[in-house]
């Protein structure tokens, strides 16, 4: 049983066509599997979240009693690339799984709308937000080692507390950029072999074996994107969690959390860092 469906061309040639399909169910019980560990750890095994250091009074006294996290238009990107993500996932996986209709037109629509929403979040987030806040450094990796023998009951110093974003949240995110932008590279090339009206079809501007990776690719990057979808979707949802969902909807965390989890050294969130437009 291959990962990958070949077809013979014209030529004789035995070239990938697309990935088998079976990847839909193991990418589906992979994520639906981990969510189902980890609810289990939490409850049965893990031990009390703990930092290292405090905050005196004196700095706690310049936090705002609500602390701005994500900006209007951060949010609005979120929301619309998450209705693009959904809407891409079901009409390309729905077909395949027996639930038939017309769903490539539907699909490469989404598909665009994915695509401009990632493209305005590139240019907002190198231009206007903290660019470097997303991406793990060597503190992050000190603090995730430290938590990680912790949890396996090792000797280690607490954790500092958090920056903006925590060193899990940091490599989901990196991991989503690379799945995100396969599927929206390989996408825009896959417009090619279907009638948009956008621009003129032309299903010769590759040769087969091209186009079979081309559809390889955008399949592996497709069904990757369900296992990450369903275990985002459950981070979203479970109860310690639900402050920073609801802050991806109203913009901002209560005070009492943002000193437990985040070091006001490490994310800068006086009233004068706000009014200069920290809270993207
Ligand atoms: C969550 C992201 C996405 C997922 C899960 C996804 C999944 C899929 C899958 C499974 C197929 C069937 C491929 C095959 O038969 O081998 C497909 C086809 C297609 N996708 Fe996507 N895709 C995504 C994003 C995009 C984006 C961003 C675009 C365009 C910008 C796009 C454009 C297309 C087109 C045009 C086809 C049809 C190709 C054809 O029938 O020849 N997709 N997609």
């Amino acid at each position: 049983m291959g990962l990958v469906e070949f077809a013979r061309s014209p030529w004789g040639q035995d070239v990938p066509i697309h990935i088998a399909w079976f990847l839909i169910y193991v990418c589906a019980v992979g994520g639906l599997g981990f969510l189902i560990v980890h609810a289990i750890y939490v409850r049965y095994f893990a031990k009390e979240e703990e930092f290292a250091g405090s905050t005196s009074p004196q700095v706690a006294a310049t936090v705002p009693a609500r602390v701005a996290r994500h900006s209007f238009a951060a949010r609005a990107f979120h929301w619309i690339m998450a209705a693009a993500m959904l809407t891409l996932l079901f009409t390309a996986f729905l077909p395949k799984v027996g639930v038939q209709f017309p769903w490539v037109t539907y699909h490469w629509i989404a598909g665009l709308v994915l695509s401009a929403s990632i493209i305005f979040h590139i240019i907002h987030a190198s231009f206007f937000m903290d660019f470097w806040a997303i991406w793990p450094n060597k503190q992050d990796m000190e603090d995730a080692s430290n938590r990680l023998k912790r949890g396996l009951g090792q000797d280690a110093p607490a954790p500092r507390r958090f920056a903006k974003y925590p060193f899990e949240n940091k490599m989901y995110h990196g991991v989503i950029v690379l799945t995100g932008l396969g599927a929206m590279l390989t996408g825009i090339f896959m417009m090619f072999r279907v009638r948009t009206g956008i621009f003129p079809r032309n299903p010769y501007l590759f040769g087969d074996m091209t186009w079979g990776l081309t559809y390889v690719l955008h399949g592996l990057c497709g069904v990757g994107l369900i296992a990450l979808v369903i275990v985002h979707i459950y981070f979203a949802m479970r109860p310690e969690k639900f402050v920073l969902t609801k802050s991806m909807v109203f913009g901002d965390l209560p005070k009492e959390y943002y000193l437990s989890h985040h070091d006001p050294e490490r994310w800068v969130v006086t009233e004068r860092s706000l009014a200069k437009g920290a809270g993207d």
